[in-house]
């Protein structure tokens, strides 16, 4: 492992005003975002969608890598080249979802624990050498009024993180580390500072445990917010200051960078907190996006699997990413929606 590799690895994925595009949903998730949509759940199909997100003209203007999953990393566009190499000839990092998922933790209901660490040594390899250069593994927490998450759940999917986060930098890969606070649910935004607080700061301890370099890491946290179903929801300003004050607390400042996810928001929702996060006194880390759903979701829409809408789709990829670097500048306005 070459410390500093990873480290300019792990700036270069933060810098530059650029964020991360996410497209490393599970065949599983991605075909359930095709059913709801109406597109046939092939593996044509999701080799055409990748194809479209990865070939969209100037996406490396505001996404400086992709996360893809096992199943995109091996495929090619129609024309036989490799996505790897049109991400790379796009100035595009590669990246990989190396998690087997969120499965039920044993005597803990409705509680989760990610799965993934058997083998895990071995298909990191693999994936450097097919050219991938940084990892991302997600663990889920349910937050259930004062019931969730237990001790029990928080320090599972903690551990599970910074194994994951060793061995990826054992292989020369730069981990991104996804503890997500779920939004689902009716808790306030007050609720989700406390759990996501608790949350990270179970997560560095364990990284420290593990020997996880700090400087070669990416944390992509959720945005601490209230649940999705709690009324009334907080403004940005309200969000930002939450959101701020929780990373200030635990994450230190040794980190290269924070991605956020989306979690469910809308694009323009993520995006305008995202702007307003740039309008407070700088950090002592980038902030930047790691967005699958709030940055493909109106491009998977107006694709709909016919080939006629690529273009369209494309040009509603690229909105949502211009939008989210003119966030990262504190020029985001709801202006820019009316295109
Ligand atoms: P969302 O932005 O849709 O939450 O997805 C981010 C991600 O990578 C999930 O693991």
């Amino acid at each position: 492992m070459n410390l500093q590799v990873l480290i300019d690895t792990a700036q270069a994925m933060v810098a530059g005003g650029k964020g991360l595009l996410a497209m490393d949903e599970s065949d599983g998730t991605c075909n359930q975002r095709f059913a709801s949509t109406g597109i046939p759940q092939t593996v044509e199909m999701r080799r055409a969608y990748r194809e479209l997100l990865l070939t969209t003209p100037e996406l490396g203007t505001c996404i400086s890598g992709v996360i893809l999953y096992d199943e995109t990393l091996r495929q090619a566009k129609a024309d036989g080249t490799p996505f790897v190499q049109v991400a790379r000839d796009a100035g595009l990092l590669v990246g990989i979802k190396v998690d087997t998922g969120a499965k039920a933790l044993a005597s803990r209901p409705g509680e989760k624990v990610t799965e993934g660490l058997d083998g895990l040594r071995e298909r990191l390899q693999a994936y450097f050498e097919m050219g991938a250069r940084f990892a991302k593994w997600r663990g889920v927490i349910a937050v259930d009024g004062e019931r969730l998450p237990t001790a029990a759940c928080t320090s599972a999917n903690a551990h599970a993180l910074a194994r994951y986060a060793s061995l990826c930098q054992e292989a020369g890969l730069v981990p991104i580390i996804e503890p997500e606070v779920l939004m689902d649910g009716t808790h306030t935004l007050a609720r989700c500072q406390d759990v996501t607080e608790a949350v990270l700061r179970s997560v560095f301890e364990q990284l420290v445990l593990q020997g996880v370099a700090l400087e070669a890491l990416i944390l992509k946290p959720n945005m601490v917010i209230a649940g999705l179903a709690a009324a009334p929801q907080n403004t940005a300003d309200e969000v930002a200051d939450a959101t701020l004050q929780c990373l200030l607390r635990v994450v230190p400042a040794a980190l290269p960078g924070i991605a956020f996810l989306s979690g469910g928001q809308s694009g323009e929702l993520a995006s305008n907190r995202l702007n307003t996060l740039h309008l407070r006194p700088a950090t002592p880390w980038p902030l930047t996006f790691s967005f699958a759903r709030a940055l493909q979701h109106p491009a998977l829409e107006l694709w709909a699997g016919k080939e006629a809408n690529k273009v369209e789709a494309q040009q509603a990829l690229m909105h949502r990413a211009r939008c989210n670097g003119a966030a990262l500048k504190g020029e985001y306005s709801a202006a820019m929606e009316t295109r």
